[in-house]
């Protein structure tokens, strides 16, 4: 008997994993095993030997089943130390990586923009980019055969020969979303409409799609000071300057009625603009009253109503703002000059952390 119990303690220290483990325990002690054996040899005992061998078997089997709980638990917390070593964690490393992408100075603007008139009680108004004639024209005071449907370069979309309804357009402005606006909204109403818009132009300045931002502010006494005054404050907050200085040049929109354009103060330097000082003046916007007509195709009564809207070239000021030279390369998808001109995903624009940076 003290040569199985040596057998087997010795067996089961030098047991290297669980599996093992269990070949030696249904050798030692399973219903076949060894010292099961043994114990069928105590019916062929007399009862004296029996009374001395029964209890120092079952005593082994105690032993044996002791020694091979201790090793098993020892076993697992091998396991248990292994894996802790090799699944370390180093817990100050950032949560993400780097995003390798960035945000496109487009978005970037219009963000910055929108946070801008946000911050004036504008809310974000949308419209389709597929528009009708109505909409885009004859609601914004621009009948059938009015010279200025040339002057868009419209993009019609195609109808179905015998089909005479009016054509949808590609829209050439945002400005039909202040119909749709004023429309679903009423007055009073103030709201900004970001959005692509298209006309058939391409050249360094020009691209077919490019985009606009639209403002429209209706109450019963808004008047060319309050249009200005929100002008000017846009321009400090977006070209980041404590000063700026703006200039109304009388001009004719047929849905605004003053009609202005607006230009800013500015000055070049090594092809890289400033804005608030200098000589020069940079034409950045269109701007108006809005037509008494135009309020009235939009349910709008113009003998209570009244109030201003401007139109903003969103990719003109990106590229006023972070010194970009050619509009086409904005939409060549060249990943060196996203590269270089894209924004972090993660840098949101806000009035107080900063538009950019
Ligand atoms: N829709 C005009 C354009 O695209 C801009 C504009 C908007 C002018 C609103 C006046 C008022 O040129």
């Amino acid at each position: 008997m003290d040569d199985l119990r040596q057998k087997y303690l010795e067996a089961i220290a030098g047991a290297g994993s669980e599996a093992a483990l269990e070949e030696i325990r249904v050798a030692a002690v399973g219903k076949k095993g060894e010292v099961a054996l043994q114990m069928r040899e105590l019916g062929k005992m007399t009862p004296e030997e029996r009374q001395v061998m029964g209890p120092k078997l079952n005593a082994l089997k105690d032993e044996i089943n002791s020694a091979l709980a201790a090793k098993k638990e020892a076993l697992g917390d091998a396991a248990l130390d292994e894996r802790l070593k090799t699944e370390w964690l180093d817990v100050t490393l950032p949560a993400r990586p780097r995003p390798a992408g960035t945000i496109h100075p487009v978005s970037q603007v219009t963000e910055e923009v929108t946070t801008i008139f946000a911050d004036m009680g504008f809310s974000v108004a949308e419209g389709p980019q597929i528009e009708t004639d109505w909409h885009n024209f004859d609601a914004l005071n621009i009948p059938p055969h009015h010279p200025a449907r040339q002057e868009f370069d419209t993009f019609y979309m195609h109808r179905a020969e015998g089909d005479n309804r009016p054509p949808h357009v590609l829209r050439t402005h945002t400005s039909p979303v202040q119909i749709r606006a004023m429309l679903a909204q009423g007055a009073p109403i103030r709201v900004i409409a970001p959005g692509r818009v298209y006309r058939s132009d391409y050249d360094q300045t020009h691209t077919p799609m490019f985009h606009q931002i639209e403002g429209l502010a209706i109450d019963r006494d808004i008047s060319m000071a309050n249009l200005k005054w929100v002008l000017e404050e846009f321009c400090r907050a977006f070209f980041e300057v404590d000063e700026v200085e703006l200039r109304f040049r009388a001009s004719h929109f047929p849905f605004t009625e003053p009609s202005a354009e607006v230009d800013l103060r500015c000055s070049w330097e090594d092809g890289r603009l400033k804005v608030g000082e200098g000589d020069d003046w940079m034409e950045i916007l269109g701007s108006g009253m809005v037509h008494p007509k135009v309020l009235e195709a939009s349910g709008v009564d113009p003998t209570e109503w009244q109030g201003f809207a401007f139109g903003i070239g969103i990719d003109r000021l990106a590229m006023l703002k972070y010194g970009i030279p050619d509009l086409r390369a904005f939409f060549d998808s060249d990943l060196r000059w996203l590269r270089h001109y894209g924004f972090s995903a993660l840098d949101m624009p806000t009035m107080r952390g900063g538009l950019s940076r």
